[in-house]
């Protein structure tokens, strides 16, 4: 620790704090002392990103890669400064929130609670029984966003094989839309295990490097179906936590850099130890629960209505709405 610190200090190091590198656009390639081969290396062991670089040990890089101790030293050193890796102060923060966008839901009291609508930059989690209009929900946002938001592009990842462009064309309807415009501005693609899901959050992510920021909601419907039935029983619990935890670092990554709304739906299962309260709880535990800012717990009501509640939110009161799933959108109660 203290030797990496007095490194630091070189006049030499000095020189490349100062060196105005274009921050971002800086690839693996560019570092110092990493060549061709020595970058391909690297990328086998899954330190394809400047971040990977980083945040990991002289140690580390130098066991695959080859690399001299200072010279891997020099390279995460690098690696840091080109990433702008520092603090942010209040005011910044303040205002990289005045870019985030709401999407409206098209039921006053459901907007409400979301503090407007649903926030971009963030992932919102909704959990709740079958029937109980999660994907309605989805098909709502991708197509909301493009009302709000002109030329705006949503994506859906379809786990469970429910997306159905008839439903995206009522509600494009509903909302006085040109549905085959509507449905146009939806990509869909199917995944058919959770590895094939991880691979597809990650294409994801390429084409919102290339879209030129069109893509405005990202949505995984369900994000947990394939993870509950690919690691049965307790032995694979923590496998299958670990993977989950890498999709959702994709996600949220998405979500920040890109200022895209993340929605991913959740199954339930039932707590037979619960005796006060719902006896249910979401699939994926804290790894879900601790990514998502915005946790949304959907039931049945009353005579064919639903009710959400937001149970988790950085700066906004927990409570409840009541709602109507119509042919055309979301109607209040
Ligand atoms: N065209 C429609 N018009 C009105 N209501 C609809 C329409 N399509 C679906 N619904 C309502 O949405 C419900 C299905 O909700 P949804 O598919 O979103 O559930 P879910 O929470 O995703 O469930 P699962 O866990 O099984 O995926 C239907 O039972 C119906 O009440
Ligand atoms: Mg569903």
């Amino acid at each position: 620790m203290e030797k990496q610190e007095k490194e630091q200090l070189t006049p030499e190091s000095k020189l490349e704090l100062k060196t105005p590198k274009k921050k971002k656009e800086i690839d693996i390639l560019d570092l110092p002392g990493v060549g061709a081969a020595t970058a391909e290396k690297l990328k086998n062991f899954g330190f394809t990103t400047l971040m990977s670089i980083a945040v990991a040990s002289p140690g580390q890089l130098m066991e695959v890669s080859g690399l001299t101790e200072s010279a891997a030293r020099k390279t995460i050193h690098f690696a840091r400064n080109a990433m702008d890796m520092g603090f942010e102060s209040g005011s910044d923060l303040l205002e990289r929130r005045s870019k985030v966008h709401k999407i409206n839901v098209g039921s006053e009291s459901f907007n409400e609670l979301m503090g407007g609508g649903f926030e971009s930059g963030v992932i919102t989690e909704c959990f709740g029984e079958y029937g109980s209009g999660k994907t309605q929900i989805a098909h709502l946002l991708a197509v909301n966003v493009q009302k709000q938001i002109p030329g705006a592009e949503a994506v859906y990842i379809d786990t469970e094989n429910t997306f159905r462009p008839e439903r995206i064309i009522q509600l494009a309807e509903g909302a006085g839309m040109n549905p085959e415009k509507a449905l146009k501005n939806v990509k869909v693609a199917r995944a058919y295990n959770s590895d094939h899901q991880l691979l597809l959050a990650e294409k994801v992510e390429d084409m919102l490097k290339e879209d030129g920021g069109k893509i405005k909601v990202v949505i995984i419907d369900s994000l947990t179906s394939h993870f509950r039935a690919e690691f049965i029983g307790r032995g694979t619990l923590a496998e299958r936590q670990q993977k989950l935890n890498k999709h959702m670092h994709t996600l949220l990554k998405i979500a920040d850099v890109y200022n895209v709304l993340v929605y991913v739906t959740n199954q339930v299962m039932s707590k037979p130890d619960t005796f006060f309260g719902d006896p249910t709880q979401a699939i994926g535990g804290h790894v879900v629960a601790h990514s998502s800012a915005f946790r949304i717990y959907l039931r049945k009501g009353k005579k064919g209505s639903r009710v959400a509640k937001l149970v988790d939110s950085p700066n906004l009161p927990d409570g409840e709405c009541n709602f109507m799933v119509e042919t055309g959108g979301l109607r209040d109660l």
